[in-house]
């Protein structure tokens, strides 16, 4: 098995239904093909991972990459895996009100440890968002 992390950028007019409508049908497709994951959406960015057999991935990917609901699609990293670290998110979408306070919950959830590269690259991404927004309010 192996675990896919990527981030992208949405289109700009995306809206909390249309975010709504991907998970929805994520969730029902993923479990037919054994993968898991999650799914985030921060500051009009996505970040995804993706656990489960190379081959359904990359299969998967292959119709992600070209949806047009988002662009500048950006592998962060890319592993093999013994065991999934959310076996029972068919693709969840972690929703929290900061940065920390998703790490939080992506750490409380997982059954089993991330690959330590997923997490920081996942750290770094909520930390970049988090210095965007402070930069914003300042
Ligand atoms: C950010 C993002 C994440 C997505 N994640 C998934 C996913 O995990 N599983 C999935 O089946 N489709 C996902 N999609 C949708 C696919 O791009 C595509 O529309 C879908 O797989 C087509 O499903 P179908 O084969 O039932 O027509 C995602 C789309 C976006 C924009």
């Amino acid at each position: 098995m192996k675990s896919l992390l990527y981030r992208s950028v949405a289109r700009a007019d995306l809206g909390s239904d249309d975010i709504f409508e991907i998970v929805r049908h994520s969730s029902e497709n993923n479990g037919a093909r054994g993968l898991s994951g999650f799914l985030i959406y921060q500051q009009g960015q996505f970040l995804q991972l993706l656990e489960g057999e190379a081959s359904q991935i990359d299969d998967l990917l292959a119709k992600v990459r070209c949806d047009p609901r988002h662009h500048s699609f950006e592998v962060l990293c890319e592993g093999s895996i013994e065991r999934k670290s959310f076996p029972n998110w068919r693709m969840h979408r972690v929703i929290a009100p900061d940065s920390n306070a998703m790490i939080d919950r992506i750490a409380e959830a997982q059954e089993h440890p991330l690959p330590s590269e997923v997490l920081s690259a996942a750290v770094e991404f909520f930390e970049t968002n988090q210095r965007t927004r402070d930069n914003q309010a300042a």
